[in-house]
């Protein structure tokens, strides 16, 4: 097999640099996205996200750098005629015009035939499930409707990309969770690739084919959810992400010396930088089990004092005192009648050698 029959990518950006005065927005960031892929840019308010879409959507010039649609180069084109929507954190829908009018409005400066409009506004309507309310004013719509006329704005000029910036920022926690189902259902319909701004981890984790966390106008980390999640590359994006415990320690080959735990720890990988470098070690809360006895045949145990139980619903946090200032997070399953850690207890930690993530840095 070869790769000559290949689709080209639906989205490759090259060495893209933005700054605004003495304020670097996007340092120089490169990343390839494939026909119908998923893309959730994840980062802190003010790491460069919107900056990042308004360059592929044609609002902002790079400093450097190049953005290709399908294999065209599109960095010099204006906005217009870029196969390339984006929809706008504040929806920006014109009060005074219907929701039909708001969806066509971008047809009609085109210049497309008024029954192609008709046509297109209703197909795209009915994608969003809008099509009853096209006589509507946006002030006589709920957030998720307005969304939807958005949306629906959005992809009514048919783009290969369609550029999402926060697109359910301004909708309840309830609504934001079925908006995002809708939103995965009909990019995969309309089979276009998506690019979508949060700063929300779960929205990135339950919307994404891939995610890329950005840090300060860079990417930290791009892979599957899975990948990030599990085998995150720096303690940032290991913090960022999932907000694993992080234990600094010296790398021994597969081994990690922990002296503040008092343990070497077992991983089932040696750290890149080499024996003798400083590295940190990530492990996930759920990945550590509790036992009120020495665990036998765990790859990795250590005591500590219970401080702390933070009650969430679904699960438990138990904050585990190790040493004076070391303190591990668990989380514990709160389904079953499991005897719950109190304050002030002496408990053992396990957990296994492939829960343990080297961090390079
Ligand atoms: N038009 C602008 N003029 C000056 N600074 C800007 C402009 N747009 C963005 N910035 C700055 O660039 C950085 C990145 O902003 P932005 O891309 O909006 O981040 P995010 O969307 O991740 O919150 C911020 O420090 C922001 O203040
Ligand atoms: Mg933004």
């Amino acid at each position: 097999m070869t790769d000559a029959a290949a689709p080209p990518l639906a989205l490759s950006v090259v060495g893209l640099r933005k700054k605004f005065g003495d304020v670097t927005a996007v340092a120089d960031v490169s990343f390839d996205i494939g026909r119908g892929e998923r893309l959730a840019l994840l980062g802190e308010s003010g790491c460069g996200k919107t900056t990042l879409l308004r360059m592929i959507a044609g609002f902002e010039r790079p400093d450097t750098g190049r953005i290709l649609v399908e294999g065209s180069d599109i960095t010099d084109l204006p906005p217009y005629e870029r196969p390339v929507n984006m929809m706008f954190q504040s929806y920006a829908l014109f009060p005074h015009m219907t929701v039909a009018r708001n969806v066509g409005f971008g047809l009609v400066q085109e210049g497309v035939a008024r029954a192609e409009i008709e046509r297109r506004v209703e197909e795209a309507l009915e994608l969003v499930r809008m099509a009853e309310l096209a006589e509507r004013r946006p002030d006589q719509l709920s957030g998720g409707q307005r969304q939807r006329v958005a949306l629906a704005r959005a992809i009514v000029k048919r783009p290969k990309l369609l550029l999402l910036d926060e697109p359910m920022a301004a909708l309840d926690r309830k609504l934001r969770e079925r908006t995002r189902l809708e939103l995965v259902e009909l990019q995969r319909r309309l089979g276009i690739a998506f690019v979508i701004v949060t700063h929300d981890q779960d929205e990135a984790m339950s919307m994404a084919s891939k995610v890329a966390v950005m840090d300060r106008g860079t990417i930290a980390q791009l892979g599957t959810p899975t990948t990030i999640y599990e085998r995150p590359r720096s303690r940032f994006v290991a913090d960022f992400f999932g907000s694993a415990n992080i234990l600094e320690g010296e790398a021994a080959g597969r081994l990690v010396r922990c002296p503040a735990l008092g343990i070497d720890i077992k991983t089932d990988h040696a750290a890149d930088a080499g024996d003798g470098r400083r590295v940190g070690v990530a492990i996930r809360p759920e990945r550590i089990a509790l036992s009120t006895h020495r665990p036998e045949g765990a790859d990795n145990a250590a005591m500590g004092v219970v401080q702390a139980l933070s009650y969430l619903g679904d699960r438990s946090i138990c904050h585990v005192e190790m040493a004076p200032g070391l303190t591990l997070r668990a989380a514990i399953d709160t389904r079953h009648d499991q005897p719950r850690p109190g304050h002030g207890d002496n408990i053992w930690l396990a957990w296994a050698a492939r829960d343990a993530i080297v961090l390079g840095d």
